[in-house]
Parts: structure tokens; C-alpha cells; sequence
């Protein structure tokens, strides 16, 4: 069986150009089996390219093949672009680099789930909300205390976000039962973070204060305490936002598909946000940046011998891996990588912290950097090399890092969930397969096996 895909663009009647004229209709011709077939090929706003496969089983029979969904585009989605090859990331159009210079978290959240920056106005509205709601259930606190001690806070975090519907029951309006739930998530997942870990540690829990801003009340909840006040320090408040605004958003990733796929079986949002909690939990996702840190303090442990963990990287039957090198779309540097690179200087320097690790995570990504293996797979530092040394710095425990990540990335869960019960052409999402295992076979009794 023969499968081409050929791209056919019909010119319109005056022949003109592809690249001039957008209201060409492209199409891909497969033929199979001496067959042919027309696909419509769609084109997004900056030039991306897909064949649009929705109606091939109906049309040829077969299916497509593709583990790890690395060429195949599950939607079409308007929130945040992405050119691995170039390094670009912009949520609702706007590049990171201006939004982590410019904005805050919160403004950014706003952008990424309403699709525009907000007034003045309307961010005070936001922020009084947030205030409204940043309390959690009392009886919440029963839930953390009867966790094992040294459970792992993601799991806590993805567990209590679940239970979030038990205390909060849907409302019968769907469109109030979304905003006050997103008002909820956004608000709440910072008091049940820092509860979490004031629990762990058997610390009187730090209640959310009005006065204080979003970032500077979850630092507070974590780090204030009864015989000491947390000394508010606006450099880290600011660092803060921008780790969480590099965290928002990036298009289809694992986590993020999760959400997408558990909430088109119309879950309601804090289950959906839950299975991308635990998605994130994963070494290869978010879960890299605790590892990039468990790595680098090996490597520290080892003499600070970091050639070792370049040999071992490219070694094939060694499966330990550069945590925060690589990525499934950036085929250069990560811009986010940059941005928190640059962070690690100024935080350590206003803190006047020396951490070994960060001097070891340099030597380590340039000697990466000029490695032919590493330049030959496109292997760059991710959001997760560096992110880690400002978490230290800033005093976050290492196995809340992804925590951390996970706050950063609920509004463009939120986000993307929205679009997708929004979409006129939302589904349950069901992909297919390719059976491979045994054809027909009978039941055999036990004695006669
Ligand atoms: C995040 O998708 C997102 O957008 C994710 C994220 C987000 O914001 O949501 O950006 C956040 O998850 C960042 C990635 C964090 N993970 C890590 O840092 C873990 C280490 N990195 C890798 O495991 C890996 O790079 C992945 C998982 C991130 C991406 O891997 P791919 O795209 O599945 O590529 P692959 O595993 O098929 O690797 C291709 C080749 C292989 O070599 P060959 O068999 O072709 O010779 O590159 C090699 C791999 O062995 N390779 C690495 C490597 N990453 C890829 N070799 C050594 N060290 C690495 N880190």
C-alpha cells in the first residue's frame, strides 16, 4: 500500500503568489492504493501549517500513527505562539520578554484567560476578588494534617485541589460557576501551597492578608512567622512575578493537554486542573526542575565534576539525562531560560547569596553548549535549568519547585480549558490506536493449560 501526502495549492484565477494571497485554499493530496484524496491543509496566523486529518477514517479507512503526539496538533488554539526554531514565546500575542519586564503575574493571568490586558479598573476588580477569596475552608487543614509526614507536595496539591469541589459544590449558572471557580483556583492554590508547607513543617499555618499583593502574600504565608515577621522585600516579590509570569503558558504541553483531555469529558475545572497538577509532577516536565537541583547537587557532591554528567548524558545505555536541557519545540534557547538566567544574578546578588550550584550550572551549560552531541540534537537549557536556583535563593524547599511551577502555569490551564468548552467543535477527546497484540484465540480451562 502506497501512502503519499503531496502539497497541492490550487492558484486562484490571476495565479498570484502563495505567500502574497491568504485567501488561497491549501490542499494535501494522499493517495493510497492508487487513490486519491484531498485534505484541506489549514495555515494559522503566523504561517504554521496542518493537515487537517478529522474526516480520514471516514474518508480512507486508515488513521494516523504518531506516539508522543510530536507532529500532530490536537486543536487550534489563539493563546500562545511558539517558534522552537527561533526561540519565540508570546501569550495572546505579546512577547514573554515584554510581559516579564512590563507586567504582573496577575495582569498576565488576566491577558492569557480573557485575551486582552486589563484596565486599571478592572485589575483592582481582580484583586479585590482575589482578597475575597483567598481563604480555604477550615476543615481543609484536617485534610493536610493527615498526610503522611514527607508526602510529596505535588501529590498534597493535586489531591486538595480535587477536593476544592467537596467544599464548593456547582452552582446551577455555568457561566457564574466558571468565573467564581477560576476566581477560586487562582486565589485559593496560593494559601493551600503555603498551608502545605507550613503544616509539613508543624508551623502555625500564615493566614492571607488583604494589604498585601499577590505575590508578596503567598512569600508571606510561606515564610512569616509568629516570633519572626517575614521582612518583605519588594527585588523578591518582583523575581517572583516573573517566575510565575515565564510559567504561565505554553501551548500544548503535557500538562496542558491533560487538562484539555480530562476536561472534554466535561469534568468540572478543579478535576481537570488536578490531572494537570499530577502531569506537571513528571522528571521530564515540571518535575525538572527539583531534579536539575538533586543533579547539580550531585555533580557538587561529586567534586563539582561536571564532565562526568555531559559523558553520561550522551552515553546511550546510561539513562540518566541533562535535566533542563532539551525541549520537545525548542530547538534553540529557551527565551524563558534567559530571562530566569539573568534572575539568578540579580537575586543572589540583592540577597548577597553565593550558591556553588548556580557557578556549576554555568560551567555545566557552556561546556554543554560547545559539546558536538548536544550542538547536533539541538540541546539547549529549558525553563528548568536555572528556575530552581532562584526558588533556592528565595528559600522555597526544593520539593515544592514544582509546586511553584504549577502555581505559575494555572491560568494558562485555565486558559486553555476555557478555549476548549468554548470551541463550537468541542469533544470528548478519544484518540485511536494500532492493534498489535494476539488475533482471535479461545478460552482455555485452568485444568487444561
Ligand atoms: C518542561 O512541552 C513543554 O512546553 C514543557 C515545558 C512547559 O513549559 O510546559 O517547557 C516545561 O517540561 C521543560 C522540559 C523539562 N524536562 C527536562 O529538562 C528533562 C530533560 N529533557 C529531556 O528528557 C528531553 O529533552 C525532553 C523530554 C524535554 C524532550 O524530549 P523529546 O522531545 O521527547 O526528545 P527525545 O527524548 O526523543 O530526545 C531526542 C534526542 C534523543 O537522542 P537520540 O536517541 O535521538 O540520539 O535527544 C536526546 C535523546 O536521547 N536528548 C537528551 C536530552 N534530551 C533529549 N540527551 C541528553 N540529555 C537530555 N536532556
Amino acid at each position: 500500500m502506497t501512502v503519499l501526502i503531496l502539497p497541492t495549492i490550487q492558484q486562484d484565477s490571476d495565479n498570484s503568489d502563495f505567500t502574497q494571497r491568504r485567501d488561497m485554499m491549501e490542499k494535501a493530496t494522499l493517495i493510497i492504493d492508487g487513490k486519491t484524496y484531498e485534505l484541506p491543509v489549514v495555515v494559522g496566523s503566523e504561517g504554521e501549517k496542518a493537515i487537517d486529518i478529522s474526516n480520514l477514517r471516514r474518508m480512507t479507512g486508515l488513521i494516523t500513527l504518531d506516539p508522543g503526539y510530536a507532529n500532530t496538533g490536537s486543536c487550534t488554539s489563539s493563546i500562545t505562539f511558539m517558534d522552537g526554531e527561533k526561540g519565540i514565546l508570546r501569550y495572546r500575542g505579546i512577547p514573554v520578554e515584554q510581559l516579564a519586564e512590563h507586567s504582573s503575574f496577575i495582569e498576565t493571568a488576566y491577558l492569557l484567560i480573557n485575551g486582552v490586558l486589563p484596565t486599571r479598573e478592572q485589575l483592582n476588580e481582580v484583586s479585590v476578588l482575589f482578597n475575597d477569596h483567598s481563604l480555604v475552608h477550615e476543615d481543609m487543614q484536617i485534610f493536610y494534617q493527615n498526610f503522611p509526614r514527607g508526602s510529596h507536595p505535588m501529590g498534597i496539591l493535586s489531591a486538595m485541589v480535587n477536593a476544592l469541589r467537596s467544599f464548593y459544590p456547582e452552582l446551577p449558572a455555568f457561566g457564574e460557576e466558571i468565573n467564581i471557580t477560576v476566581i477560586r483556583l487562582l486565589s485559593k492554590v496560593r494559601t493551600m501551597a503555603a498551608m502545605s508547607y507550613k503544616i509539613s513543617r508543624g508551623h502555625k499555618v500564615v493566614y492571607p492578608r488583604p494589604d498585601l499583593s499577590y505575590c508578596a502574600n503567598f512569600l508571606n504565608m510561606m515564610f512569616d512567622t509568629p516570633v519572626k515577621p517575614y521582612p518583605m522585600d519588594k527585588d523578591l516579590v518582583q523575581a517572583l512575578n516573573v517566575f510565575w509570569i515565564l510559567h504561565a503558558d505554553h501551548e500544548q504541553n503535557c500538562s496542558t493537554s491533560a487538562v484539555r483531555l480530562v476536561g472534554s469529558g466535561r469534568v468540572n475545572l478543579y478535576a481537570a486542573i488536578s490531572a494537570g497538577i499530577a502531569a506537571l509532577w513528571g522528571p521530564l516536565h515540571g518535575g525538572a526542575n527539583q531534579a536539575v537541583i538533586e543533579m547539580l547537587s550531585d555533580i557538587q557532591k561529586d567534586g563539582g565534576n561536571f564532565r562526568r554528567a555531559i559523558e553520561r548524558a550522551k552515553d546511550k545505555k546510561d539513562a540518566f539525562r541533562l535535566m533542563g536541557f532539551g525541549h520537545r519545540v525548542y530547538k534553540a534557547y529557551d527565551p524563558r531560560a534567559k530571562i530566569m538566567k539573568k534572575m539568578c544574578d540579580k537575586v543572589l546578588a540583592k540577597l548577597n547569596i553565593k550558591d556553588p550550584l548556580l557557578d556549576f550550572a554555568k560551567e555545566l551549560e557552556a561546556a554543554a553548549l560547545k559539546d558536538d552531541y548536544f550542538i547536533e540534537h539541538n540541546l539547549y537549557p529549558n525553563i528548568d535549568f536555572y528556575s530552581g536556583i532562584v526558588l533556592r535563593a528565595m528559600g522555597i524547599p526544593t520539593n515544592m519547585f514544582t509546586v511553584m511551577f504549577a502555581i505559575g502555569r494555572l491560568p494558562g490551564w485555565i486558559a486553555q480549558w476555557k478555549e476548549s468548552i468554548d470551541d463550537p467543535k468541542w469533544k470528548l477527546g478519544r484518540p485511536r490506536q494500532i492493534y498489535t497484540g494476539p488475533k482471535e484465540m479461545q478460552y482455555i480451562p485452568i485444568d487444561e493449560r
